[in-house]
């Protein structure tokens, strides 16, 4: 296998899983033989897996998942799993967003798992993001923030937490306990999170270092100055994003 050059995408279509595959393609481009690679969450980047995974230089790579989701898809499909303090530091991590903006700023966590996804990109020299055009915004924040906080006395955290974001700026922004099924929503870490409708965020770096300081977060889907390429597929070309462009 010489590389994981595809040869052409169609991606003249506008049905949104059509352009997640066709952005999932796109990122087969910045996988190399032998590379130690970050698998990311998401239905973007579970696209990219199975691509991942039918393409023949899939099986040089060594890969770790973000997700017990994503690590039962590659195990399913063949791919070879690691833990990440035996791989690390990972020359590659691929992943979705939830919202990203043109200085490569992003809200992840949609799917629960923005823990692993910032511990495994942060672990990695590069994070290629994937993502159709509707996550590309101006400004973080009409999707909601994630903040995945200790199950252990969460309502105080949440109490402490709105207290914090008052003073920052934010007073009686909308936060919800995310359920699922009718119960309360347990990460892959057996934490909870809050989901926080700020509407629009003015300052992310400045409001993810607040946040962080709240005793009892454990992690907030804000990831700044992490991802190294945003690929953005439109309904007739993918742009690439990257510092300085
Ligand atoms: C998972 O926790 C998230 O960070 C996902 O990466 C994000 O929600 C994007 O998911 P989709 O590709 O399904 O939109």
């Amino acid at each position: 296998m010489e590389n994981f050059e595809i040869s052409a995408i169609d991606i003249s279509m506008t049905d949104q899983n059509a352009l997640k595959r066709a952005v999932a393609a796109k990122a087969l481009e910045y996988v190399r033989p032998g590379m130690k690679l970050g698998l990311g969450s998401g239905s973007t980047a579970e696209i990219f897996v199975e691509l991942l995974a039918a393409h023949a230089g899939g099986k040089t790579l060594t890969c770790v998942p973000t997700s017990e989701n994503t690590a039962a898809l590659a195990r399913k499909l063949g791919l070879s799993l690691a833990e990440l303090d035996d791989a690390a530091p990972l020359d590659l991590t691929i992943d979705g967003a939830d919202e990203a903006d043109r200085d490569l700023n992003l809200i992840k966590g949609g799917g629960g798992m923005l823990l692993r996804e910032k511990i495994v990109a942060a672990a990695s020299r590069k994070m290629v993001v994937i993502a159709d055009s509707s996550k590309l915004v101006a400004k973080l924040g009409k999707y909601p923030l994630p903040v995945e906080v200790v199950a252990f006395g969460h309502k105080s955290s949440a109490a402490r937490l709105k207290a914090v974001l008052a003073a920052a700026g934010y007073p009686q922004v909308p936060m919800s306990l995310r359920q699922r099924d009718g119960a309360v929503f347990k990460t892959d870490s057996g934490n909870v999170i809050y989901d926080i409708a700020f509407g629009a965020i003015q300052d992310a770096p400045k409001l993810a270092s607040a946040i962080s300081a709240v005793p009892g977060v454990v992690e907030h889907g804000l990831f700044i100055g992490i991802a190294t390429t945003l690929l953005i597929a439109g309904a007739d070309k993918i742009t690439v994003i990257e510092p300085g462009k």
